[in-house]
């Protein structure tokens, strides 16, 4: 049986300090190009969306992107994020609280697969949903169908939902974004294995264990992987885990849409695709979406 372990797993203080610095990262394309397409469209989602809604944001981390919608919606009712790193959720509402004092900013830690309660004062307003990183890209198309359909739900009947989603491109770009050279994404993988050790008392050592980043073409997705490097057992709490040299645990995937594969999943969980923003580079893609009839 392959092993895994689910990529939400990164996300302890040290992951999400990883991932911020993943973001900054020369080779990693995502975070700037959609930054752009924030600052060139945010006036045009506001004025879409309207006044007085609920911003809800999902996999919220830092929230650094958010700023550009915050300022740009009238009348902004409050804020919702939504993260399962306490740490990364912390920080952001504390920044967003001095940045913003007007706003109220209402956190959720948890789990954004799990079934999920808005704060009851942010229920009466229209909601404006935000997923942005491509983190929709983290689950599988059956995953994700699944998420937009609750989603949906959650955000009710007048809502619109801003997904930020990267696209298939050549791999000569897309394979160095997962393996930089400076080996942050390779830390961060493998800061997997220091959190088992951490915090469930696991006997792996990182050394022994490499960052593996694969295109898998028939997934259309980046599949990243810890190997082993020699034959060797590891206790995690009362299990042991063989491994066979070469054996992996897949720890992402990562799916890349073309704009009308991303169109077509969105209306098969009841989403218009309304607008699409790309840029003139292409390398990532903003969609709005509202709920289909
Ligand atoms: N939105 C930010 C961060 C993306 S990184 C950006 O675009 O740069 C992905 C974020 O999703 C992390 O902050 C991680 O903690 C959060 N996350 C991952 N899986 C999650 C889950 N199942 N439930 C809630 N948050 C999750
Ligand atoms: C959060 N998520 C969309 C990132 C991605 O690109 O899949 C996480 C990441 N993994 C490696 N680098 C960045």
């Amino acid at each position: 049986m392959p092993k895994s372990i689910p990529s939400r797993f990164f996300y302890d203080a040290k992951g999400s300090d990883l991932f911020e610095q993943i973001t900054g990262l020369e080779e990693y394309y995502p975070t700037n190009a959609e930054i752009a397409l924030l600052r060139d469209h945010a006036a045009e989602i506001a004025a879409l969306v309207g006044p007085h809604v609920s911003l809800v944001e999902f996999g919220s981390g830092s929230s650094r992107k958010t700023d550009r919608l915050i300022e740009a919606l009238p009348a902004l009712a409050s804020y919702v994020p939504i993260d399962i790193s306490d740490a990364a959720l912390a920080g952001a509402v504390s920044r967003l609280r001095s940045r913003f004092p007007w706003l109220r900013v209402m956190p959720l830690h948890g789990d954004f697969n799990a079934p999920l309660e808005l704060p009851r004062s942010a229920r009466p307003q229209k909601k404006l949903g935000f997923f942005p990183g491509s983190t929709i890209g983290n689950f599988t198309r059956d995953e994700a169908r699944d998420f937009l359909k609750s989603s949906r739900s959650l955000l009710g009947p007048s809502a619109a939902f801003v997904v930020g989603v990267d696209l298939k491109k050549d791999l000569d770009l897309l394979l160095p974004a997962y393996n930089d050279r400076l080996g942050v994404t390779a830390a961060f993988n493998l800061n997997l294995l220091a959190r088992v050790n951490r915090e469930l008392g696991g006997t792996f050592d990182p050394s022994l264990f490499a960052h593996d980043a694969i295109y898998n073409e028939t997934d259309g997705r980046i599949e990243m992987h810890l190997r082993s490097l020699a034959a060797q057992e590891v206790q995690v709490l009362d299990d042991v885990f063989a491994f066979a040299e070469g054996e992996t645990i897949h720890t992402e995937n990562s799916h890349k849409y073309t704009v009308a594969e991303f169109q077509a999943l969105a209306r098969s969980a009841g989403w218009e695709a309304r607008e699409v923003w790309t840029g003139d580079a292409g390398l990532f893609s903003l969609h709005y979406l509202t709920p289909g009839s």
